[in-house]
């Protein structure tokens, strides 16, 4: 089944160079089973290695997760320390796995925020992974899509009062430029697990041409087949970039 639907997508080709998830449904995963809602988070990583293995064998370039918000940090702090300290462990325990694989990963996010553990252990997979050439993986982590705009503004306005930028210069190539994304495509389909049907201020500048795809599968349950049968709905969709269709 699994093989299947990856020779199916590979026969077709088209397969999106850049995959953006929204990681959702841990804590009703854990809910549900009468867990802690933590148990749901740990469950998850599971599902990250899934999604990493199911696009370097897809051949997907780059993987862009997005695993906390600027807002979730307005969880209990219990729930953060648990989030934190997964990362922590994520970045320990599978830096060797990652390497081996050639992936490289980029943490992208107001990464102030996070407590000097959490940054070491950041800084170090992102370090040691810099050589990687198979698959570029983001971890979006402290992120809004709203602050990400704002910051780029900023940085634009003060180049502008520094007399280094004449506003009329600026453009979207520019602006692009200041986001944590530089330098790499937008997503071509966003997949979101849990049925919820929003953004939730993630990528909002990056996601303007995105196929999207909602999946009810909570996160901790998302397996490669569940990425494959996303990127085969992906192929079939018509992408017009508000074109009309050639006949
Ligand atoms: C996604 O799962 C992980 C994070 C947002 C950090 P949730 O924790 O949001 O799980 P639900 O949506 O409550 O089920
Ligand atoms: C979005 O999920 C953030 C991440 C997956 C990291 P949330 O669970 O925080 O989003 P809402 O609250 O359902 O919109
Ligand atoms: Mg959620």
């Amino acid at each position: 089944m699994v093989t299947d639907s990856l020779s199916q997508l590979l026969k077709n080709g088209d397969v999106p160079s850049h995959v953006a998830i929204i990681m959702d449904g841990n804590g009703r995963w854990a809910q549900q089973r009468g867990l802690p809602r933590h148990a749901g988070h740990r469950e998850g990583m599971k599902s990250v290695r899934e999604a990493v293995e199911g696009s370097i064998q897809a051949g997907v370039g780059i993987l862009t997760l997005f695993a906390f918000s600027t807002e979730n940090w307005k969880r209990p702090p219990r729930e953060i320390s648990a989030l934190m300290s997964l990362l922590e462990l994520y970045a320990r325990k599978e830096k060797a796995d990652l390497v081996s694989q050639g992936v490289e990963v980029k943490v992208l996010g107001e990464l102030d925020r996070l407590g000097t553990l959490t940054r070491r252990a950041v800084d170090g997979i992102m370090e040691d992974t810099v050589v990687g050439k198979s698959l570029r993986l983001n971890l979006m982590i402290s992120y809004s899509g709203r602050e990400e705009i704002v910051g780029a503004s900023r940085a634009l306005a003060r180049e502008v009062s520094d007399g280094r930028l004449d506003p009329d210069e600026i453009d979207e190539a520019r602006f692009q430029d200041m986001l944590f994304t530089r330098g790499f495509p937008d997503p071509d389909l966003l997949i979101r697990t849990s049925g919820e049907m929003r953004i939730s201020n993630f990528m909002l500048w990056q996601l303007a041409y995105t196929e999207i795809h909602i999946t009810p599968v909570l996160w901790p349950d998302f397996t490669r087949q569940h990425l494959f049968s996303a990127l085969l709905d992906f192929q079939g969709r018509e992408r017009r970039f508000g074109r009309v269709t050639s006949s």
